[in-house]
């Protein structure tokens, strides 16, 4: 039965493919012509689809090169982005790590690279430069030999035109109060964040009341060719010298080491790093020289007279009037400023520069009231020479 079955169905799937040859024998060629025609138009689409591809996968291929040529620049060390200062100033490491990082020193004397020394003017503020357009105008045109920090105030919101030469200039800052502690790590925190560009050879304390005595050539020519940084090193007898040194400071300080000088000083590059990397006399000052010995008066001065004795002029280039007496010196303002004023500074009593006497002793005075700023624009040629 199956077999019969079989047969006959195969008999009648014999059967059936004749009908179906039969069948399709008459529209083949209508088919087949679908078929070629239906490949004719498949392969003409392949072809331009894979010179689309060639094409396209050539792009692919060199757009990964070129990318790829550019990330290996930029990932590889250059000594380009060693070199080159930061470009946002601000930044997210604590004192801690700000002043190690700091703290990097090049062995090699000879630099490989074309260095342009540069001036750090720190300005250590409350809040506002009320004499910002006076520096403004000093600074102009010598855009390459100076470089701008300002500690001020954290809550304070700086709002400088990005024309200003102080715009994005502000440091992360932290509360400082006058005659403390906090005072000497605020300027020390500027010298750090400015020790981080690596052109920078010579770092002015500057407050907001500070005016600039000379134009800026006379500045940079009488900083870069002294032999002596500027830090004011007095050994003063008396109640408010060695008045104020307290015995448990040695042996690390002894009286004999003790010094006085003004908060307004200028270092050098070896000196700036000395001062942020020191742990020495950092906790003896903190913890012996509370007011009435005012820290900021003696920190530097002193911790410098023992580690570089040599590498200091001992005065200050910030010119101050304490005639008048008291506590603070004298504020000059609007009414101030004329030919006297300048010429008594100017005949100040002499010093020695490069171990020469000479009559040029201030480079900046203070302090000068917001007032001052009119009457000072108006006649800075004159008496300024800028
Ligand atoms: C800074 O941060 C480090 C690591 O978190 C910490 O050890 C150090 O004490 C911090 N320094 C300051 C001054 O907060
Ligand atoms: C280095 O800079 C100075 C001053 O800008 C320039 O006169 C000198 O040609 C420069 N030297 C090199 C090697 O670039
Ligand atoms: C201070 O004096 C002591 C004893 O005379 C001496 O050992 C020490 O080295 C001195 N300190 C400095 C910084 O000169
Ligand atoms: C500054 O004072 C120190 C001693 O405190 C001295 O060694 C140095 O020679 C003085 N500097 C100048 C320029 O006289």
């Amino acid at each position: 039965m199956k077999a019969r079955i079989g047969s006959q169905g195969s008999l009648e799937e014999g059967k059936d493919p004749v009908t179906k040859v039969v069948n399709q024998c008459k529209p083949l060629p209508i088919r087949l012509l679908q078929f070629i025609l239906l490949f004719l138009g498949l392969g003409i689409v392949f072809s331009f689809v894979s010179v689309y591809m060639v094409r396209y996968s050539v792009v692919q291929n060199v757009i990964p090169m070129v990318q790829s040529r550019f990330q290996s620049c930029s990932q590889q060390f250059s000594l380009e982005s060693w070199i080159r200062p930061p470009s946002n100033l601000l930044h997210s490491m604590n004192d801690t790590q700000l002043f190690w990082r700091a703290s990097f020193v090049p062995r090699i004397k000879e630099y490989p690279f074309n260095r342009t020394r540069k001036i750090a003017f720190m300005f250590l503020t409350r809040g506002p430069l009320p004499l910002a357009p006076l520096w403004e105008r000093f600074f102009k045109g010598n855009e390459k030999l100076y470089s701008i920090y300002i500690h001020s105030l954290p809550s304070y919101k700086p709002d400088f035109p990005p024309s200003s030469v102080f715009h994005g200039r502000q440091i992360p800052s932290q509360v400082a109060e006058w005659g403390r502690m906090s005072m000497c790590d605020a300027e020390r925190r500027l010298l750090a964040n400015a020790l981080l560009d690596i052109s920078n050879e010579w770092f002015f304390l500057l407050s907001e009341a500070c005016i600039p005595l000379h134009n800026f050539k006379v500045v940079y020519h009488y900083i870069s060719k002294s032999r002596y940084s500027f830090m004011g090193a007095v050994d003063e007898p008396g109640p408010y010298g060695r008045g104020r040194y307290n015995p448990n400071m040695s042996p690390e300080v002894n009286i004999t080491e003790w010094r006085k000088g003004s908060q307004w000083f200028e270092v050098n590059r070896k000196l700036a790093v000395d001062i942020i990397k020191d742990e020495v006399y950092h906790p003896k000052f903190e913890q012996f020289c509370r007011p009435a010995c005012y820290v900021d008066e003696h920190y530097f001065p002193t911790m410098l007279t023992i580690e570089s004795p040599r590498l200091l002029a001992n005065r200050t280039l910030t010119y101050v009037d304490w005639s008048r007496g008291g506590a603070h010196p004298a504020t000059f303002g609007k009414a101030d400023i004329n030919d006297q004023f300048f010429k008594r500074i100017s005949e100040s009593p002499a010093c020695t520069y490069n171990d020469q006497p000479t009559s040029l002793c201030y480079l900046f005075a203070r302090k000068f009231a917001p007032s001052a700023l009119g009457p000072l624009l108006e006649h800075s040629t004159k008496f300024l020479g800028f």
